[in-house]
């Protein structure tokens, strides 16, 4: 460890064959003061000042305070379906011994031929495999290897806000730079859904320019749950069209989508096949959210980007994973039109859930937006304000105090939506907290008991 001057001599002399370790650092120009190892050693200025991590931050959050029910990070706290359990657990004590090898570093041969079978009659082309589709550790790295492979320094990056919070720092770690526009939820009363969240086009359309190189379209929305209606997309799609721009489609939560809404792929639009890059996850598909495989599909040109910044950074995903996740296609596959099948019949199971948890806020005196997709549920809390007190919490944005009060509190963890915004905007999520309600019936009621409890005492 570099932590002061002297160690950091000691280590050195060793390396260098040196008996005196001042005159080693003097030969090679190496100061022993600390401040100026430090200074060498700092964070690199391009990836900016290496904000906190709200992920990293209330993980922690949640082991050192344990709250009784967490609805923090988006994860099931249930198994996945049987059938791609039991190919890992038979891929684990497999004969074969390749299956624990590296494999072909762009993605396993079956995996990616049966992610063609998966998607080609969705995006109504044949997708070729060998080069439209790329394996990743998770959607998180199909979205840097998109970013890295395409923005040159200068270029400009549009987000839709709120954001999945890494996308900032890829943008700014190629060099780029992030033109944020909030989503706005223009209703304040009676109910509200995930509709009401509204892109404004006019302000959108005045963030595109000739450095404009990508917009990245999360649909559907996290955390709001915003299903983009055909207009929307083919509004975007046309401005792209106009300015030559790539469009950056994370669909992760392409499956959950409650009816009647209906999940319409860019890709699929008029012309969009050559200027988009859609990004999908075995993880939020299967529930298997740590086993992180991931994937990019798209035309061949531009995949080809992605494939070299991920063959020179990851090279090729876990073997036995890739593998389990093929052969749970293989059956997902074969029974796509039956009741069975997974990916539909998540978004029914969790129906209720968010039923369920509508339902609970509201009686709490929070004001919920239904979501139209994905497990999360973004509820103001205004309206308990004054039932909490907040000067005890010493954060700067609101929803992080309010967060932290709640879960101490009444033990419900959730997450402060203002991370997913950018500083000049964290205000609009400021009212908010985020529920994740992909969780067993028992924690969700659990939750709810805790939840009335807490606003009968709080009265
Ligand atoms: C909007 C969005 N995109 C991408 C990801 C990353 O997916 P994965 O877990 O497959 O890396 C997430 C994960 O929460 C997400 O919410």
């Amino acid at each position: 460890m570099f932590r002061s001057g002297k160690p950091l001599c000691t280590t050195l002399s060793r390396r260098f064959g040196a008996v005196d370790g001042v005159a080693v650092a003097n030969k090679h120009k190496i100061c022993t003061q600390e401040t100026t190892v430090n200074d060498k050693f700092k964070f690199p200025a391009r990836l900016g000042t290496g904000e906190k991590s709200v992920w990293v931050e209330y993980i922690q959050l949640v082991a050192d305070t344990k709250p009784a029910v967490n609805l923090g990070q988006g994860y099931p706290d249930f198994h996945a379906p049987e059938h791609i359990r039991k190919a890992l657990s038979k891929i684990a004590i497999s004969e074969n011994p390749l299956t624990h090898q590296y494999t072909r570093g762009f993605g396993h041969p079956k995996l990616v031929q049966n992610l063609s079978k998966l998607y080609s009659p969705l995006v109504c082309r044949n997708i070729n495999p060998l080069n439209e589709i790329l394996v990743t550790v998770g959607g998180y790295e199909a979205i840097y290897c998109a970013i890295l492979g395409h923005v040159e320094a200068g270029d400009e990056v549009i987000v839709i806000e709120p954001f999945f919070d890494c996308y900032e720092f890829m943008i700014r770690s190629a060099g780029g730079v992030p033109r944020f526009i909030p989503l706005k939820l223009k209703k304040t009363c009676g109910t509200v859904t995930s509709a009401d969240w509204i892109l404004d086009e006019k302000e959108l359309a005045s963030m595109f320019n000739c450095r404009t190189k990508i917009i990245i379209v999360n649909n559907p929305h996290n955390p709001t749950g915003k299903v983009f209606t055909c207009k929307e997309l083919m509004f975007i799609a046309n401005l792209c069209e106009k300015h030559n721009v790539l469009c950056l489609a994370d669909e992760v939560y392409e499956w959950v989508v409650y009816p009647p809404n209906e999940h319409i792929r860019m890709a699929t639009l008029p012309d969009m096949w050559e200027r988009t890059i859609t990004v999908g996850s075995a993880g939020k598909t299967f529930s298997v959210t740590g086993w992180k495989i991931g994937w990019a599909y798209g035309n061949s040109k531009i995949m080809r980007h992605l494939q070299i910044i991920h063959q020179n950074c990851v090279y090729t995903c876990c073997t036995p994973i890739q593998e389990a996740i093929a052969q749970a296609l293989d059956i997902e596959l074969a029974q796509r039109t039956t009741p069975k099948f997974y990916m539909e019949a998540l978004a029914k199971e969790l129906k209720p859930k968010r039923d369920f948890m509508v339902k609970t806020l509201t009686e709490v005196g929070f004001y919920p937006t239904i979501a139209d997709a994905g497990y999360f549920i973004i509820a103001d809390w205004r309206n308990l304000a004054r039932r909490i007190d907040l000067s005890t919490e010493k954060d700067k944005y609101k929803d992080y105090r309010f967060t932290k009060k709640f879960s101490k509190e009444c033990g419900v963890m959730t997450i402060p939506p203002s991370a997913f915004y950018s500083p000049q905007h964290k205000h609009l999520g400021e009212n908010f907290a985020r529920f994740c309600f992909i969780k067993k019936d028992d924690r969700l009621s659990l939750a709810a008991k805790l939840m009335k409890e807490w606003s009968v005492k709080r009265k």
